[in-house]
């Protein structure tokens, strides 16, 4: 794994964070269908307190969550803009950190979250996630994955987005570490825009405007044409959710 500080991808998220919670919809509908995950296997009956950590917790979605029931959360971010939403929140600790090298002793925490932050390290991110998470810990981990922006790279084959990988990717890659898969769900969230310029204007207000790889070169005046379509569009995301229990 490249433990260089990837500087871009939170530095767009810092960018975004004023704008993150007013156009991230779809990511908002994901974040309640993880909870409700979460409160569906009990996870917070009995109501006793436990350590939790969100990783990637940006305006903390899930960390909020789970502290109103009554847990004990980190919210770890590496964007200052982002982590300064969860500060002075109940039963929230802010971390300023990095995902790929958590500033944690090996099995400190009793449960830990990762909603949406984990797609642009890759799936071996998760052997350094178990590390920290005590034997018989759970994580819950979702994370958006091929299928995603579908509609986008159907109209507009070379338009050099994100390249998610393929969920089977992250499953494999999970269950080759010391843990039980204990749950897989897959669900796909969608939202219409105008056209693809009103798209690409809100992927760039949420910090998602990373692009991918081009397979061919694609030209100013390529790029000024697609801009001018002004055919409705629709984004998806594509989201694993995975529960592992480490062992
Ligand atoms: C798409 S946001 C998701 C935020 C939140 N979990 C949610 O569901 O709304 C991804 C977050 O991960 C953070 N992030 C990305 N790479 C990171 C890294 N290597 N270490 C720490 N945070 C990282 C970004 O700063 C950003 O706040």
């Amino acid at each position: 794994m490249n433990n260089t500080p990837d500087v871009a991808v939170w530095q767009a998220f810092d960018h975004a964070s004023e704008s993150y919670d007013r156009v991230t919809l779809l990511q908002r509908e994901s974040a309640d269908f993880l909870f409700k995950l979460m409160q569906a296997s009990g996870e917070f009956l009995p109501a006793h307190s436990q350590q939790w950590l969100d990783v990637g917790c940006g305006t903390g979605a899930i960390a909020k969550k789970i502290a109103a029931q009554q847990q004990q959360v980190f919210a770890l971010d590496q964007s200052p803009a982002m982590l300064a939403h969860v500060i002075g929140l109940d039963g929230v600790t802010p971390v300023q950190g990095d995902i790929r090298q958590l500033p944690f002793a090996d099995q400190a925490i009793d449960r830990m979250a990762s909603h949406f932050a984990l797609h642009c390290l890759g799936p071996l991110i998760v052997s350094e996630l178990c590390r920290v998470v005590k034997s018989g810990g759970v994580l819950w981990l979702a994370v958006p994955v091929q299928g995603s922006f579908a509609s986008v790279h159907t109209r507009y084959p070379d338009l050099p987005l994100f390249d998610f990988l393929p969920a089977e990717e992250w499953t494999s890659t999970a269950a080759a570490q010391s843990v039980e898969v204990v749950s897989v769900t897959e669900k796909c969230w969608s939202q219409p825009f105008n056209h693809l310029q009103d798209l690409l204007h809100t992927l760039k207000l949420m910090g998602g405007n990373r692009i991918g790889r081009a397979q061919t070169p694609v030209s100013m005046s390529q790029f000024r044409a697609w801009l001018r379509d002004v055919e409705p569009i629709t984004l998806e995301y594509q989201v694993l959710y995975m529960q592992l229990r480490v062992l």
